[in-house]
């Protein structure tokens, strides 16, 4: 099959288009027929060796945890799949993953896909959705009728996290630069602050969560507009334990998991119209190199995604 591996540890012109072998499935998983791959900043970290303390991986290494496609082929136990099934699934970002014609899923990491958007949108949803609806929902605790800073507001996973921010019910802020303010307000958000600018500390008081997608002095700062008793959820270092502890702020840093559960509830909403995946951009699996590069330079709306077939 063709795909996208790497061979060593570096910058964007180490992902090389070329024949791959095809993966087989095991007992407990099924091989998707890829139609759109997702592009995450977890895929340009493992490209660079960045990331081999949490997803130590082999080389060669195909990239790419996010997909949306058709089961080719299920292992021996798989009882609620067949072949056929439009599927999307995050899988398991320390194996060969989906920047390829196809790939081995453990099928307790699939979902069928939501039936009202086609593959290259839905393959934009698994891991930026589910870490979005994690962020504000399981570690967040978020309620109706709270207010919610999200710092990274119209990056890939900031883009789920207004919508489901705003689905819940809350009042929210989103950080994004000012040529991205139309977007944000476009998601849905009841305010915005261009991080360029503007301090959000001047302008944002009193804010129940912050989900921090940026880190560093974003971090630190955001501790000064969180109530007594308030949160902050972060997908990168969580750098200031002590000073959170000390203000009565529950800071604390996760890891996405690829739940079942939670991408069938995202597929539902999907399919209601109440969320709305954004991809900018839509390139050949082939044309890896220049997604790398784009979402390196940092200037996405939304998602990449690569069309494999
Ligand atoms: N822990 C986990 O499970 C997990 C899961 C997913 C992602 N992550 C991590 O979370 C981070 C965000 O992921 P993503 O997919 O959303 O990335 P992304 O698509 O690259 O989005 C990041 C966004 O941040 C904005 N930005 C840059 N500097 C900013 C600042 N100082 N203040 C506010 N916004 C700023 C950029 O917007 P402009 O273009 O307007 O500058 C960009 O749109 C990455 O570090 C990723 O590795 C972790």
């Amino acid at each position: 099959m063709k795909a996208i591996r790497i061979h060593e540890f570096g910058g964007p012109e180490v992902l090389k288009y070329e024949e791959a072998p095809q993966p087989s499935p095991e007992v407990d998983e099924v091989v998707i027929k890829v139609h759109a791959s997702g592009v995450n900043p977890i895929d340009l970290k493992i490209r660079a060796g960045l990331a081999q303390k949490k997803f130590p991986v082999h080389l060669p290494l195909i990239p790419g945890w996010d997909v949306s496609g058709e089961i080719e082929e299920v292992g021996g136990d798989i009882i609620n799949f067949r072949k056929g099934d439009e599927v999307y699934s995050r899988p398991d970002p320390t194996r060969d993953g989906t920047y390829a014609e196809y790939v081995a899923v453990k099928a307790n990491q699939i979902n069928l896909k939501p039936k009202s958007i086609d593959h290259v949108k839905a393959a934009a949803v698994p891991l930026a959705g589910l870490t979005a609806w994690q962020a504000l929902f399981d570690h967040g605790e978020l309620e109706e009728g709270q207010k919610v800073l999200i710092h990274g507001a119209t990056g890939g996973v900031g883009s789920y996290a207004v919508q489901l921010a705003k689905w819940k019910g809350a009042y929210v802020i989103g950080t994004t630069s000012a040529k991205n303010i139309d977007f944000l307000m476009d998601l849905g958000a009841d305010a915005a602050v261009d991080y360029n600018n503007e301090n959000f500390e001047n302008k944002v008081k009193g804010v129940d969560l912050v989900i921090d997608l940026i880190g560093g002095d974003t971090q630190k700062r955001s501790l000064k507009i969180i109530k007594n008793g308030g949160r902050l959820i972060t997908t990168v270092a969580p750098q200031y334990k002590e000073l959170a502890k000390e203000k009565n702020i529950h800071l604390e840093s996760f890891m996405a998991q690829s739940d079942p559960e939670d991408l069938e509830q995202i597929a539902a909403l999907i399919d209601q119209g109440k969320l709305k995946p954004k991809v900018e951009k839509v390139m050949h699996l082939k044309d890896a190199v220049k997604a790398h590069e784009l979402l390196e330079n940092g200037s996405v709306k939304g998602k990449i995604v690569l069309e494999v077939i």
